[in-house]
């Protein structure tokens, strides 16, 4: 036998067990023989236990690796998250289970097809580029791209690439494939609220601002004629203290002067009090709303009937001023379009949702008219929406040409 052929296959620990395990035979067999053959004979002996040995070596490295190799494809098939291998081409070479459960085939069907017939057309632009740059800047590349199952469905993905060499010098892209449809939709719901808000406060400054315009021009409109005329007659009261006594003139003026007065007092506590209401400071909501329609009445003629059956439950103080500013604009409808006998004012603020109702006998209106019609008036209707829905509520609105209106506010 070649000395260093033999010497290639053993392992020096191996032969010494082979020899430990001959020597053992012998102990139960004849005496040792010394001639050449029976030397050679020995030593194929000790090589064929050698090798039976290293067989039974390789077959436990086997099992030991096919064992191994299940654990890992359970690890990989089990994996929360889709996992895909790509050649140099695009085209899978491997997949777990949940990456063919995301794309939507199995997994005899999905390999061997290029990834990119999964990627929504718009996105493979950035499809391409996440390629691109996990070959040229290392591991852990990221893209947030739309794909399209087998069946059509749509869904966000998210893809985290990482390129390796394999042996034969190819490169191979690794590929984590995540359903983020979910967080994608909350994100753009999200942004949605985001619009909104700024849209709900954009329309608040708006609505100040024209509160504001309106205040400017009501003080203008009721109180600038009763000044004008105010100033004639003091300069004809002037002119008829300078020109002698003339009764009749002078004590004319003097009376209409303070009828200007009073009509010009009257008329600027009227706007302040549409502007702020004390009650609100005092009161609660039931309070500042019976105080308001007072008022209303004595200026309107109109009986207003506020149904309250908790009043005494306070709310938050900013809920308060909001529902009274509501009611307040629903009055003001009232006065000005409804030609209404009775307004009813209910409010119940011991219930969840709270609920204020405003309704009327008057003319009713074409809600889906005032809707859409830019003519069809001021801001009143949709402030009103709008704040119902800033509380976090809504405003429902019910009329008819004929049939009254009713507001009700559920927050
Ligand atoms: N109570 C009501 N009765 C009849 N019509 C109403 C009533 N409330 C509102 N409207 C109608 O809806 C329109 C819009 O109201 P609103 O938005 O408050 O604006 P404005 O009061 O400045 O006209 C009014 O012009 C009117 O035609
Ligand atoms: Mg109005």
């Amino acid at each position: 036998m070649n000395k260093s052929a033999r010497n290639s296959l053993a392992d020096p620990l191996l032969r010494l067990q082979a020899e430990a395990e001959l020597a053992d035979e012998a102990a139960h067999a004849a005496p040792p023989h010394t001639t050449t053959l029976q030397r050679t004979e020995h030593e194929l002996r000790v090589y064929q236990i050698e090798l039976e040995m290293q067989n039974e070596q390789l077959r436990q490295s086997q099992v030991a690796l096919q064992a191994s190799q299940a654990s890992y494809m359970a690890l990989y098939d089990q994996a929360p998250v889709g996992y895909l291998s790509l050649d140099g081409a695009g085209v899978i070479e491997q997949a777990n289970l949940e990456a063919c459960s995301l794309l939507g085939l199995v997994r005899g069907a999905l390999l061997q097809r290029s990834l990119s017939d999964f990627v929504a057309t718009d996105e493979q632009d950035s499809f391409y580029m996440l390629r691109r740059s996990s070959a040229l800047h290392g591991p852990a590349q990221t893209a947030e791209i739309r794909m399209v199952r087998a069946d059509g469905a749509r869904f966000w993905a998210q893809l985290v690439a990482n390129t390796s060499s394999v042996s034969n010098g190819k490169d191979v892209l690794h590929l984590v494939l995540s359903d983020i449809s979910e967080r994608k939709r909350k994100e753009l719901e999200r942004q949605g609220m985001v619009k909104r808000i700024e849209d709900l406060s954009r329309r608040l400054v708006q609505a100040q601002e024209e509160a504001r315009k309106r205040l400017s021009r009501e003080l203008h409109d009721r109180t600038s004629a009763n000044l004008t005329a105010l100033r004639l007659n003091l300069d004809q009261i002037v002119k008829a203290a300078g020109q002698g006594p003339d009764a009749t003139l002078f004590w004319e003026r003097v009376e209409d002067t303070r009828a200007l007065i009073a009509d010009t007092n009257f008329s600027i506590r009227d706007i302040c009090a549409e502007l702020h209401t004390p009650a609100l400071d005092r009161g609660g909501l039931l309070d500042v709303v019976q105080s308001y329609a007072q008022q209303f009445t004595k200026r309107t003629g109109l009986p207003v009937l506020v149904d309250c059956a908790h009043g005494d439950v306070r709310i938050e103080r900013f809920l308060e001023l909001s529902l009274f500013r509501i009611v307040q604009e629903c009055l003001t409808n009232c006065a000005k379009h409804a030609s209404a006998s009775t307004i009813q004012v209910a409010i119940a603020l011991s219930r969840t949702p709270l609920r204020v109702a405003v309704v009327d006998d008057g003319c009713g209106f074409d809600t889906t008219l005032s809707a859409t019609d830019a003519r069809a008036g001021g801001h009143g209707l949709q402030n009103m929406r709008e704040t119902a829905e800033f509380l976090g509520g809504k405003l429902l609105l019910e009329s008819a040409p004929g049939r009254g209106t009713r507001v009700v506010v559920l927050v």
